[in-house]
């Protein structure tokens, strides 16, 4: 939900602003802008509706000299997106200027204060409120104060409430970049060439080495080659310097069109590098470090609750079942949106964790601190290292997936999935699993990687079948069990990149109401692996073809029965049914990925949507 980059050193600010957008484009992009300091203190902002690319046409060949600017990539909160309410916005003397993600709860109010101070507004947003807030209190302080515009802005963000991670440079301090965060996440880059704020590390990972991640409520001040952070709230705040982990190939499409396409082919070595390190042979159980729970904490858990959002919550399903099955712990997920206002009795045995690739959507840092203050104990299963929630969780495991960088989710859902499956074998062999059924779950859980890589290899297969639905008017994705969350899945990957209007559900709910849906133009895509409940699924199948609605079957390799009775088939290797999940996603990925390309949609950048979402 919206991006941040900003830059204070002895480079050229323009195109390290510029190259930081086109990474950080996955969190919104709607409209963008920047804003640098030049040489003679003045102030250049360009911002244009419509994404970065939008942005540097604009420019063209315009260079704007200075080395302190700030820059933002938009996904819209108050006002449409337009050139106006685009970012960076100005204060009232013009002076000043902002880039914020996040929301100002009490813009209205502040607004109506301003405004009757005689404030003139251009836009619609919060943050233009914001702007001219900090303005008004800079105004008020003392002119001869060499540090007045970090503790204006202090004093500013004190009597304001909501989120925000923001970026602030100000005419009259040309050797001073500021940024402060609360909800919102915000990084600190060090370089010996200059310092950088942003959203995410990939936007900056080719020019820093040591990075900071703000806690909530810092602000930090940069000039002549320091930096300073204090909190908002305490005097000096405590933090960390990480050395940066991501490289630049990771962060780039490389020989892919599309960053979803690379990340769908990067799911055998994201699987591997779930599991890398974390199988103990000898004990025939999987380790996982970072929980930190003593043996006798694990046995004494009764219940295992789940929070997450989107395709985390999916896999969190996915989790439950294998969970319940395997180790047999009482599991259930929650939306965590829904958790944090729900006021849930929870059993005091009960072991939560909260899923998030990003570890900094806001409904799942939300009720992650909402359990905590109840006194659970919150593991977090995060791929982004030194995210908020992986810092704020009581412990966890981290996916180890690398980057992320398409809107829709894919090698983050197998690897959340596997993550799940280690947790349930690590459960079940406290209990009651056999060290030879361990040993036999472990080497299955080896073999995953090489069955997606098979997978993979029908790519060009499943585009051919995708073809022959592209006019469809809806469609239903059907599984059972550990595979009805990955029906979900496929339903979401397809209606978030195509807008085809999609419904996942449990295969047996088709009769009591679905079923209404189904015609030639609405084709049902079954999960149908040749396992316990097979014979149920091809219930469901005759059921669908019998009022004449095409049918793509996704099976077990081997099974040629299945072919006269549907219309399509994509096959998926032989495997345990608690590892089916993790393969059977894949090719409605693709599916999604091939019918996203051949309806002309940007896998990447759906509409609407933003990668991490840090608004409410
Ligand atoms: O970063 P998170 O895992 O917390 O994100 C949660 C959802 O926003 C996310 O999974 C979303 O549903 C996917 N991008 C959809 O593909």
């Amino acid at each position: 939900m919206c991006g941040i980059v900003a830059y204070l050193g002895d480079k050229e600010a323009q195109p390290l602003l510029i190259s930081g957008l086109r990474l950080l484009e996955y969190r919104g992009y709607d409209s963008s802008g920047i804003a640098i300091l030049g040489p003679q203190n003045n102030l250049k902002i360009v911002k244009r509706k419509g994404k970065i690319r939008d942005l540097e046409k604009y420019i063209g060949d315009r260079h704007f000299p200075g080395h302190l600017g700030i820059s933002h990539t938009r996904w819209a909160t108050h006002g449409v997106p337009s050139d106006i309410n685009s970012h960076p916005h100005t204060d009232q003397s013009g002076k000043l200027a902002l880039v914020h993600n996040g929301v100002i709860e009490n813009y209205a109010t502040l607004k109506e204060r301003l405004t009757k101070q005689g404030h003139k507004f251009k836009s619609q947003t919060d943050t233009e409120v914001l702007a001219h807030w900090i303005g008004h209190i800079y105004e008020q302080t003392d002119p001869n104060d060499p540090d007045r515009l970090e503790k204006a802005i202090k004093k500013a963000l004190i009597e304001v409430t909501g989120t925000f991670g923001l970026a602030v440079i100000h005419a009259d301090h040309p050797n001073c970049l500021i940024g402060a965060r609360r909800g919102s996440p915000l990084i600190l880059g060090i370089s010996e060439e200059g310092h950088f704020l942003a959203s995410d590390v990939p936007a900056i990972a080719a020019h820093v080495q040591k990075v900071v991640y703000l806690n909530d409520d810092d602000i930090v001040r940069i000039q002549d080659h320091q930096f300073h952070i204090s909190s908002l709230t305490r005097g000096e705040s405590k933090f960390e310097i990480s050395q940066v982990e991501i490289t630049d190939a990771e962060a780039s499409k490389g020989n892919f069109p599309h960053y979803m396409l690379k990340e769908i082919f990067e799911q055998p070595q994201a699987i591997m590098n779930a599991f890398r390190g974390r199988l103990h042979h000898e004990a025939a159980t999987p380790k996982l470090g970072g929980l930190n729970l003593t043996p006798q904490e694990m046995r004494s858990v009764r219940r295992i609750l789940f929070l997450a959002c989107g395709s985390a919550r999916h896999a969190a399903m996915v989790g439950e079942s294998l969970l319940e099955t395997i180790a047999h712990i009482p599991a259930e997920v929650d939306f965590s949106s829904e958790f944090r206002y729900r006021n849930t009795p929870l059993d005091e045995n009960t072991l939560c964790f909260v899923i998030s690739q990003s570890g900094e959507t806001i409904d799942s840092l939300n009720a992650m601190r909402e359990a905590q203050r109840k006194g659970f104990r919150v593991l977090g299963i995060c791929n982004r290292v030194g995210s908020t929630i992986a810092r704020e969780s009581n412990g966890g495991v981290y996916m180890h997936s690398g980057p992320e960088m398409a809107v829709a989710a894919t090698k983050s859902f197998t690897a959340q999935v596997m993550i799940t499956l280690l947790l349930a074998i690590i459960f079940g062999r406290m209990r009651h699993i056999s060290a030879t059924q361990g040993q036999e779950m472990l080497e299955a859980i080896e073999k995953v990687p090489q069955q997606i890589a098979k997978i993979l290899e029908k790519s060009e297969e499943i585009k051919d079948i995708a073809k022959r639905y592209l006019k469809s008017k809806s469609m239903l994705f059907l599984g059972r069990q550990a595979l009805y969350p990955v029906a979900l899945e496929g339903a979401l990957k397809m209606k978030e990149i195509t807008y085809i209007p999609c419904e996942g559900l449990p295969c047996a709910e088709l009769k009591h109401g679905f079923i209404a849906l189904v015609d030639k133009k609405t084709p049902s895509i079954i999960l149908a692996p040749t396992d316990s409940l097979y014979e149920k699924n091809i219930s469901s199948i005759q059921e669908i073809k019998a009022r004449q609605g095409p049918v793509i079957a996704i099976t077990t390799e081997g099974n040629k029965s299945i072919r006269s009775l549907v219309d399509d088939v994509i096959t998926i290797p032989q495997a345990p049914e608690y590892i089916t999940p993790m393969l059977a996603v894949v090719p409605l990925q693709l599916f999604a990925y091939h019918t996203a390309i051949l309806t002309n949609c940007d896998p990447d950048k759906p509409r609407n949507l933003a990668k991490s979402v840090t608004v409410e």
